[in-house]
């Protein structure tokens, strides 16, 4: 009763202010429900940026309302929550800068260095990568980031995400090296150099899983983010982006068994039941549930809406036009190219 009143009144908000609602399949299902536009991390910073909506109310991370801002300055930004997702956390500007000294006490020259920042990764970080002519990549074109990157002959540094970072190395049959980690030779000799990031949701997915699930259902599918450990990428059946895996996960026959290894709030949603019998399942026996996501309530929507109507407007990106300006080129060159 409660929820279908805060949803009346939220509704009818986002009307009269003419706002686009933007949700990330991670946000809780009530959430999800009302937004006009819901996909992965490449899908809401391309749609919300180019709607004809002037308001754009983002339920995600802080680097994905930053990211609207960035490609659509003039556009007013406003996040019920500001909430942070820890992976972005993991690097600032300063640490980039201090893993590049580190990288040049090896040997290595800056003009020998391409960085590729995951769009996982606050907008200083993104505006350092573009000044060093790299770019951003998200899970869905990681790939074809990693393809370009490697055509440019540099050494390749990836941040913040070191399983993505391997994850991709390994796909295409490269060395990785783990900056901090492994020794300066290793570090010199490898393909490409990771930084020491990760995503704690996505760490809960381990091989034990893997084999628990595939020993309990003979011809089960493994459906794995590839932010998860590069052993358990290694062992599945399908590894993609948000949006690619609910698009592969419901092209299957409704009776075909899938265990799925990312935010427990997209996997409940991803199919019904096969009449009695369940055939999705949470690839753990943990909950994987990101916090920072889980934070957005309906109260907080309805409360950041009421105070934009109000003129006191809380939660808005606002973005340094210097940092802005650099994170704008870094993200333009990965949607040139994708
Ligand atoms: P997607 O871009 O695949 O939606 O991933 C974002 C994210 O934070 C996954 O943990
Ligand atoms: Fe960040 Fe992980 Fe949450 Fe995605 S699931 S927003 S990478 S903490």
């Amino acid at each position: 009763m409660q929820d279908k009143m805060l949803t009346h009144q939220i509704t009818e908000l986002l009307h009269k202010l003419d706002a686009l609602l933007v949700a990330h399949f991670y946000q809780k299902d009530e959430i999800v429900a009302l937004a006009d536009l819901c996909g992965d991390s490449l899908e809401l910073s391309r749609k919300a940026s180019q709607s004809d909506k002037n308001l754009i109310v983002f339920c995600g991370v802080a680097f994905m309302g930053q990211s609207v801002k960035v490609l659509a300055p003039q556009k007013r930004v406003i996040m019920p929550r500001l909430a942070c997702c820890s992976m972005a956390r993991m690097i600032d500007s300063d640490y980039f800068d201090e893993s590049i000294k580190i990288l040049e006490s090896y040997g290595l020259s800056r003009e020998e260095i391409f960085p590729i920042t995951y769009i996982n990764s606050n907008v200083d970080v993104k505006a350092k990568v573009a000044q060093m002519g790299g770019l951003v990549c998200t899970s869905a074109n990681a790939k074809k980031i990693f393809d370009f990157a490697k055509a440019q002959g540099k050494k390749i540094f990836f941040l913040p995400d070191r399983c993505l970072g391997e994850n991709l190395a390994r796909a295409d049959g490269k060395s990785s090296s783990l900056l901090g980690r492994d020794e300066p030779q290793k570090v010199l000799s490898s393909d490409v150099i990771c930084y020491d990031g990760f995503c704690s949701v996505h760490q809960l997915f381990t091989p034990n899983d893997v084999r628990f699930y595939r020993s309990k259902f003979k011809d089960i599918k493994i459906v794995v983010h590839p932010e998860c450990d590069p052993n358990v990428v290694e062992m599945a059946d399908f590894v993609g982006s948000t949006s690619q895996i609910i698009h592969y996960v419901r092209s299957l026959p409704l009776e075909q068994k899938v265990a799925v290894g990312t935010e427990f709030n997209l996997v409940n949603r991803l199919r019904p039941k096969n009449g009695d019998e369940q055939t999705t399942f949470v690839l753990s026996a943990s909950k994987p549930q990101c916090p920072t996501m889980n934070e957005t309530t309906l109260q907080d929507l309805l409360d950041v809406l009421r105070a934009y109507e109000d003129n006191k407007p809380i939660n808005e990106v606002f973005l340094d036009a210097e940092i802005q300006k650099w994170a704008k080129i870094a993200l333009d060159r990965m949607l040139e190219l994708s």
